[in-house]
């Protein structure tokens, strides 16, 4: 929501928090182009704000990329002063439970750096198989670097698949 630029702007404009993704550190424009796109409402998507204590402390997102395939990805980003404490593990087993359960999803995705070691477990964690390693895949800020890709397949998760 508008009203919680603050809070949002306090973690992504945080050049440690972007430090493996592509985008960041925001400036103020930054920050307010992604709130306006974080409350459109889109087909096959959930965008999730991640709240203690009513404080928007990170963002969450998990969206179809095919509705051919059936596939979708996610990602998920903390406040650094909420790392450790289990809220990026919570919050990618409940982004997986949203692609499988209500969007219908039947594989989802998610990629990070090879440096991102927090990243990586949380997705282990999560159900998540590590299946490749792309070579010069992805360029962040300036620099060419490889990323990993997890996959994880609705035909193996351990919940119902009823919401
Ligand atoms: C990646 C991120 C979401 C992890 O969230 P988190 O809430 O700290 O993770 P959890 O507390 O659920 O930790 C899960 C596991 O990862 C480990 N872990 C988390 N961060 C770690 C780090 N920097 N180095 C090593 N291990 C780490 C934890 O020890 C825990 O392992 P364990 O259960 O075996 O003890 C958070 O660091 C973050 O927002 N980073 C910046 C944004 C980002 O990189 N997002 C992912 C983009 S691909």
């Amino acid at each position: 929501m508008p009203g919680d630029f603050a809070d949002v702007h306090a973690f992504a404009s945080d050049p440690v928090v972007c430090l493996h993704q592509a985008w960041g550190p925001n400036t103020v424009e930054d920050t307010h182009e992604f709130l306006d796109d974080a409350v459109a409402v889109v087909d096959g998507r959930y965008q999730l704000a991640i709240l203690s204590g009513g404080v928007v402390v990170g963002s969450a997102a998990v969206w179809t990329t095919s509705t051919v395939h059936g596939t979708g990805e996610l990602g998920f980003t903390l406040h650094r002063d909420f790392w450790g404490r289990g809220y990026g593990t919570l919050v990618a087993q409940e982004l997986v439970r949203l692609g499988f359960h209500r969007l219908g999803l039947e594989r989802v995705a998610a990629t990070c750096r090879p440096e991102n070691i927090g990243s990586a477990r949380v997705l282990e964690k999560s159900g998540f198989r590590r299946e490749g390693h792309l070579r010069d895949a992805v360029v962040i800020r300036g620099i060419r670097q490889d990323s990993l890709v997890f996959g994880q397949r609705a035909a193996d998760y351990p919940g119902p698949l009823s919401p």
